[in-house]
């Protein structure tokens, strides 16, 4: 299955392949490049090198990064800049990112400013990324604690998506993944939900779920080539990401980390929840979002943060203007939305809803 994103800032667009073995269309990226970096999840490198090596030239760079959200900062950053330095690649290099969305988000923001911006393309190797986090050019790193507040939009020449790599994956990753699937279904697209409703939870892997996915990175690129600078329809899909990026930074200072979709589960309950008590969506919508997450055992609350911690953080929020707030809240399941100044009463409560005591 192929894809195209319309890249408003760079001459060519990006091409999303979904397909078993798509490493394959690699070689065509990479002919007539000075150079190749390959910059890699080390777990991920480690259980598909030899795939990788017979895709690459022998002289290509590989930068190893660790994974998790901790290692997506400046400091990453830097020193993979300086390793590009060091190797002498130069404006006609190629990267090449490999692993989840901390590993496209770092590399793709290498890539956008590397001697002012290099080809990259983009390999992911979760299902977040795979349906999500790789597609639709934002790059970027975290900042002080506070999520994705450096970056920057540089959408890859190619997104090479091979169903393959989630079979290394672990199911904690993989149902985190289905989190964001879960958000899209909600927030743009109900024919998501439809397929995530006959997955297996105990047995996630398979044609099914290829499907879903497919679905998802067709919704992905169907919002982001209506408005691929967020002034729009692209903010639909920061549903549950407000109360939700809040949490997940609490949990990474409490030193008990939650997955990015955990926390946008928790966020989905916490926001569907702040849509019912300002009377946006219909009542009882907070118990179909639940349910839908309960079925793959995914965290509707949190425990041991504060809720004015959450609030704080709020505050800190990208969507956060001013000290106004524009949230993105469902009307319903499938549709949403935007730019909506809730009441801070309605706000506070809705975080307590998912604080639990
Ligand atoms: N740019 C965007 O539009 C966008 C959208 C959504 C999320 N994101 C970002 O994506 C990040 C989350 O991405 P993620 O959930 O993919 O996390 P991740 O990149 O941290 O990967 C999760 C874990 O899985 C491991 N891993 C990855 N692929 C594997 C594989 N095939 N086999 C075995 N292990 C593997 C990694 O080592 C890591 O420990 C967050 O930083 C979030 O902010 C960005
Ligand atoms: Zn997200």
């Amino acid at each position: 299955m192929k894809l195209t994103l319309n890249a408003s800032n760079k001459p060519l667009n990006s091409e999303i392949i979904i397909e078993n073995e798509a490493l394959r269309h690699l070689p065509g990226f990479i002919k007539n490049r000075s150079k190749t970096v390959l910059i890699a999840d080390e777990t991920v490198y480690r259980h598909w090198e030899g795939t990788l090596k017979s895709f690459l030239p022998k002289d290509s760079g590989v930068l190893l990064v660790r994974g998790g959200d901790q290692h997506k900062n400046l400091s990453t950053y830097e020193g993979l800049l300086k390793e590009m330095l060091g190797a002498g690649c130069d404006r006609k290099t190629l990267v090449i990112s490999l692993g989840g969305g901390v590993i496209s988000d770092l590399a793709g923001f290498v890539a956008s400013s590397y001697m002012r911006g290099v080809d990259w393309v983009a390999v992911p190797t979760t299902l977040a990324s795979q349906t999500d986090a790789a597609i639709g050019g934002k790059t970027g790193v975290n900042l002080d604690g506070y999520k994705n507040m450096v970056g920057s939009f540089w959408p890859p020449l190619a997104v090479l998506i091979d169903p393959q790599f989630l079979k290394t994956l672990d199911k904690r990753e993989l149902v985190s993944g289905l989190g964001e699937i879960i958000k899209m279904g909600f927030a743009y697209d109900k024919n998501i939900l439809k397929l995530v409703d006959k997955l297996d939870p105990e047995n996630l892997l398979g044609e099914k779920l290829d499907q879903v996915s497919a679905q998802s990175a067709t919704a992905k690129v169907d919002i982001v080539n209506q408005d691929m600078h967020e002034s729009g329809q692209r903010k639909l899909l920061n549903f549950g990401h407000t109360i939700g990026h809040a949490v997940e930074a609490l949990s990474l200072e409490a030193k008990n980390p939650l997955l990015h979709g955990e926390a946008v589960a928790i966020g989905m309950v916490a926001e569907t929840k702040l849509a019912e008590l300002e009377g946006v969506c219909e009542p009882g919508l907070t118990q179909t979002v639940t349910a839908t997450l309960n079925r793959f055992m995914l965290p509707a609350q949190v425990s041991g943060v504060n809720p004015e911690e959450v609030s704080k953080k709020i505050l800190a929020d990208k969507k956060t203007r001013n000290k106004r707030t524009l949230w993105t809240l469902p009307t319903g399941v499938g549709q949403g939305i935007y730019n909506h100044e809730a009441k801070p009463e309605n706000v506070q409560k809705a975080i307590k809803f998912i604080v639990e005591s």
